[in-house]
């Protein structure tokens, strides 16, 4: 995020934050998790491939999308050949993609936690999620975080309507999710934070 807390443009647009030094930790991070799940926001902001150049279909991180209501198109860069991607959509959403597999669960709302037991059933043990604010959200508002890392860039972008790390519907004070800082790490023109729920 930038320095005012946000992660990307007033009109949603995305924006280079990250040093040198936070893009190959961001890379170097993505290689040690068995998937990788953004929300279909982002798919639909940024288009983004989720991928590592140097892997292919077989050793590439599963790519997973949050898409309730199946607004991800058929030409997404998300469901191109090179990796896996399981799609996550409503139980009464009949969309079908061209993906390795559907998940449907939850009426209303992704009912994140059975999605997190269907893909430990497919062996996928951990899961990066990368954003946006709304899917970051979710899963703290499930207490589905194990760990928070942000990397927070030397970088004012403004805006109160600018999407930041964990949108969504926020909680009334004194609410709010309690974090222990676990690490701060300087990386070139920014600050790596780690932080972890305080028990
Ligand atoms: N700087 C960065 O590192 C970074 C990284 C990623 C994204 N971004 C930015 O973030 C912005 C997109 O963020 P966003 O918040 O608009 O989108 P998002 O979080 O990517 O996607 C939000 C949508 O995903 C679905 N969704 C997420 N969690 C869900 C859940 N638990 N249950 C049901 N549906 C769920 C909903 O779809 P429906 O609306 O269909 O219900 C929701 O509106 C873009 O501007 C992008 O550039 C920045």
């Amino acid at each position: 995020m930038s320095a005012d807390g946000k992660i990307a443009g007033p009109d949603r647009t995305q924006v280079s934050i990250s040093s040198d030094e936070d893009k190959a930790r961001a890379k170097g991070l993505r290689r040690k998790y068995d998937a990788i799940l953004v929300g279909v926001g982002t798919v639909l902001a940024d288009d983004p491939h989720l991928t590592l150049k140097d892997l292919d279909y077989d050793t590439n991180p599963i790519r997973i999308v949050l898409d309730p209501h199946g607004r991800t198109p058929d030409d997404a860069l998300v469901l191109d050949e090179r990796a896996p991607t399981i799609m996550v959509t409503l139980e009464d959403c009949d969309r079908e993609w061209d993906c390795e597999e559907t998940l449907r669960t939850g009426k209303d709302s992704i009912d994140l936690e059975a999605m997190l037991e269907e893909l430990a059933e497919m062996g996928v043990e951990n899961v990066l999620v990368e954003g946006g604010g709304r899917t970051i959200a979710s899963f703290f508002e499930a207490g589905l975080v194990d760990r928070y890392t942000v990397f927070v860039g030397g970088l004012v972008i403004g805006g109160s309507g600018s999407p930041t790390p964990c949108d969504g519907d926020g909680w009334a004070a004194p609410g709010g999710v309690r974090m222990s800082l676990k690490d701060c790490e300087v990386l070139g023109n920014g600050a790596l934070l780690t932080f972890e729920p305080a028990r």
